[in-house]
């Protein structure tokens, strides 16, 4: 049997820093004006108009992003807040017709049951304590008010998410059942939950995991350490593995490696009924639209929590960093898909769509946002 070298995890990262608000613009640049009109349609939609003196508030408003994306009805009601004072700064610099205030989410400067509406872009995602901030969230908005987040993004931070996993007796690894290398093998394909654009997580249960690892130890494989390492980190704690494995799977030579052994070791074991990995691909996204559905709950004073996938479509002309020969470019919620084909995706509610006749050389570009919405009891 080969012996290919263990993979080396990564230092886990700070999602958190600062400097990393800096490259979502330019990774946002080329979906920026769909964006902006989705956002004005969900709201359009569910909220439709607001008196004058109604109060709203944005939550990690980062350097004002959401602002930008605002119909004009609502814009001027919106108190903006951050707990960042570097990103607040930026803020400023950004959007010289707003004041944002210095505040975290679990500590809001507002009197109870006194807001009309909570709005935040890819906030609830990078969270460490969710269910404390919408216990605040709560405790702000008055009854019928508001509470609207649009994740255009990938989650910035899993812990939420990993703490369910962990909980439910699985673990998580990156979803190398999407691989080419896993789709042309002659075994059985993935089952899949939800649209599989969507899916960058593969699960299996945490026995199963273990087992193929002291098989792959008892043989001598080399692939037995680095799996080890993995499952102890996660059974260590899951909020540490959710750092481990955010830095791995942003850095592509580890994420490669981490796949090639996934790979590797499912061909391996897939043959034994006693090993099979039992794999399973899911989404970060629907995971955390779950956890929202639990946490906006009856229970802690919310009615009808619901989220969706809202899609916005427009014909652009190709732009540098677009791949050579690309007729179709989607970003859904972090994923990104571009091919020769000007066909859409069907991957949730279009609610933006540009009408007129593309020219000949036009590229189809798609953004879908996940979008929550709960209403305060
Ligand atoms: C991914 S960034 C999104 C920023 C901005 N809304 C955007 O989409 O460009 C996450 C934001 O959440 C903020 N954040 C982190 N912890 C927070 C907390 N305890 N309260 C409020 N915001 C927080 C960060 O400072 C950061 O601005």
């Amino acid at each position: 049997m080969n012996s290919p070298l263990p993979i080396e995890f990564p230092e886990s990262q700070d999602w958190l820093d600062c400097g990393w608000l800096d490259s979502l613009s330019s990774v946002r640049a080329p979906v920026d004006e769909i964006n902006r009109r989705i956002v004005n349609g969900a709201l359009d939609e569910k909220v439709a108009s607001v008196d004058a003196k109604s109060r709203w508030i944005e939550i990690g408003a980062g350097d004002g992003k959401l602002r930008k994306w605002l119909p004009d009805w609502l814009r001027n009601q919106v108190f903006h807040t951050e707990p960042s004072a570097e990103y607040l700064q930026q803020f400023r610099l950004e959007n010289v017709d707003a004041e944002p205030v210095e505040a975290s989410v679990y500590d809001l400067p507002y009197d109870d049951n006194s807001i009309d509406g909570i709005l935040g872009l890819c906030v609830f995602d990078a969270l460490h304590d969710l269910p404390a901030a919408v216990t605040e969230l709560r405790r702000s908005l008055r009854s019928g008010g508001h509470v609207i987040h649009f994740l255009d993004l990938g989650l910035a931070c899993l812990e939420t998410i990993f703490l369910d996993i962990h909980e439910a007796g699985q673990i998580p690894v990156p979803n190398y059942l999407a691989e080419p290398a896993m789709k042309s093998a002659s075994f059985a394909g993935p089952a899949s939950d939800g649209d599989e654009i969507l899916n960058d997580l593969t699960l299996c249960s945490v026995d199963r995991f273990s087992q193929v690892v002291q098989y792959l130890e008892s043989v001598g494989h080399g692939y037995g350490a680095p799996m080890r390492k993995w499952l102890n980190a996660w059974l260590d704690s899951p909020r540490s593995a959710a750092r481990l494995f955010m830095g791995i799977v942003s850095h592509a030579g580890d994420r490669a490696q981490f796949m090639q052994m996934l790979i590797v070791v499912h061909q391996l074991t897939n043959a034994y009924p006693n090993l099979a990995m039992e794999a399973k691909s899911v989404s970060t996204v629907s995971l955390f639209c779950k956890r929202l559905s639990s946490l906006f709950s009856d229970e802690n004073g919310f009615r009808d929590a619901s989220s969706e996938i809202l899609v916005g479509r427009e014909w652009k002309s190709p732009w540098p960093s677009l791949p050579d020969q690309c007729s179709y470019f989607g970003r859904f919620a972090g994923q990104v898909v571009a091919h020769r084909a000007a066909r859409p995706i069907p991957i949730g509610r279009v609610i933006s769509e540009q009408a007129g006749i593309p020219a000949a050389e036009s590229v189809l570009v798609e953004s879908g946002i996940l979008f929550f919405h709960a209403v305060a009891k």
